[in-house]
């Protein structure tokens, strides 16, 4: 059967915290898969996460199977999270959530629903995109385009360049937004573009599907929850795939939820039950232990304090990051002007170096980044950046 399949290449993001780990240069640093990190390395499990599994461990009374698209208390409790409890179209019924596992999860759950709507149809990709947004989006039967988004000399968006390309995506494709914290660029839509992104989307009547996989780690919960709250009071149907792995720190138990708006109550109905029927046949039903963790987070105001208060130093924490490296290279008179870092929002930014740059500060420095410069700032520390620094200016 097997003797077809030859051996891949190892995952390009996934594949770089394999090969830092074998790296015996003490002076590494891995800059690659986007995980929160302390000043340590560490990737620390957040205290309320550790208070809500002690209360869950005390309490969880079966291993049964839960509600096919998860716990109901934690769907109600991350829609209103999502777009907040007196949202017009939360009131009138129009949202529906099904956690799955993780916010890759969401994402390709997402894809199978629009395949189901509209089998072959057309998504649209920021150019650039998180670099699995591609296999997510087409195993699942979608076909992908791109718009222009980022500007590589400006390190801006090229907003122009992605609204006249918006304006011409015919009203029975999806577009691929990110809520927040834009992956792999660090460049995120202002209030006024997302307005301006809205009123194209309703004058052309795409599908907007936004992946929010950093909720309130760009400028806080509210602020970065900007667009999805905007669309969906303008809008007529909306998906929307939400992660819990970074804001929760949940990696590993895959916690998140595909979100759907109809254009009314019938029409979410329908729209659950096709997401439902899509997991039974892929993987049959909702994980349980990160999500019964995010319910008891986000139905618990003391816990959700905790909780907050983590959060926010974490997104304050990778902003000093950014400034620090940006100030660093300055100092060190680097030949390129790095301010930009600063400015972006996220884990990432794109440093601009070419792939034979990015391969000889792995090659010669341990530096370890995506090839398309991309670098996770939390991997930064007051320890290592100077040496960071120095190797960047080094390679340029
Ligand atoms: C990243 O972009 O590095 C993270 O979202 C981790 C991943 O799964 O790629």
């Amino acid at each position: 059967m097997f003797e077809t399949i030859q051996k891949l290449a190892p995952d390009p993001i996934l594949g770089l915290t394999a090969a830092y780990e074998q790296d015996s240069n003490p002076r590494k640093i891995d800059l690659g898969a986007g995980v929160y990190k302390d000043e340590s390395g560490v990737t620390p499990i957040f205290e309320a996460v550790k208070m809500a599994e002690d209360l869950w461990h005390q309490r969880e009374n079966s291993k049964v199977y839960i509600a096919q698209a998860g716990y109901p208390e934690c769907n109600s409790a991350m829609l209103a999270h999502m777009f907040g409890a007196e949202h017009p179209a939360l009131k009138a019924g129009r949202l529906r959530s099904v956690l799955t596992p993780g916010g890759c999860g969401a994402v390709r759950l997402g894809a199978e629903l629009i395949n189901r709507a509209r089998p072959g149809g057309t998504i649209w990709v920021s150019s650039p995109t998180w670099a699995n947004h591609v296999p997510l989006l087409s195993n699942a039967g979608l076909k992908i385009r791109e718009y222009p988004y980022y500007d590589g000399k400006s390190h801006a968006i090229d907003f122009e360049a992605m609204l006249a390309a918006l304006e011409k995506v015919p009203a029975e494709d999806a577009v691929l937004l990110h809520g927040c914290c834009h992956n792999p660029t660090g460049a995120d839509l202002s209030r006024e573009q997302w307005d301006a992104v809205t009123e194209t989307a309703v004058r052309r009547g795409f599908l907007p599907f936004i992946d929010v996989a950093y909720h309130g780690l760009g400028d806080g919960l509210d602020e970065d929850a900007y667009g999805p709250r905007h669309m969906a009071e303008k809008v007529n149907e909306l998906v929307v795939a939400y992660s819990c792995s970074k804001n929760f720190g949940l990696y590993r138990e895959r916690a998140g939820a595909v979100m759907v708006m109809g254009r009314d109550a019938t029409a979410a109905d329908a729209g659950l039950s096709h997401l439902v029927n899509i997991a039974r046949g892929i993987y049959s039903m909702a994980p349980a232990h990160g999500a019964a963790i995010v319910k008891l987070i986000l139905n618990d105001p003391a816990l959700y304090q905790v909780w907050v208060n983590e959060l926010n130093a974490m997104r304050e924490r990778i902003n000093r990051l950014r400034a620090l490296l940006a100030d660093t290279l300055a100092r060190k008179n680097a030949p390129v002007d790095f301010s930009f870092i600063r400015q972006q929002r996220g884990l990432f930014s794109l440093l601009g170096l070419d792939k034979a740059q990015v391969q000889r500060l792995r090659e010669e420095f341990s530096i370890y980044m995506v090839d398309s410069s991309r670098v996770n700032i939390a991997g930064i520390s007051p320890k290592n950046v100077d040496y960071l620094a120095d190797s960047i200016i080094a390679v340029l």
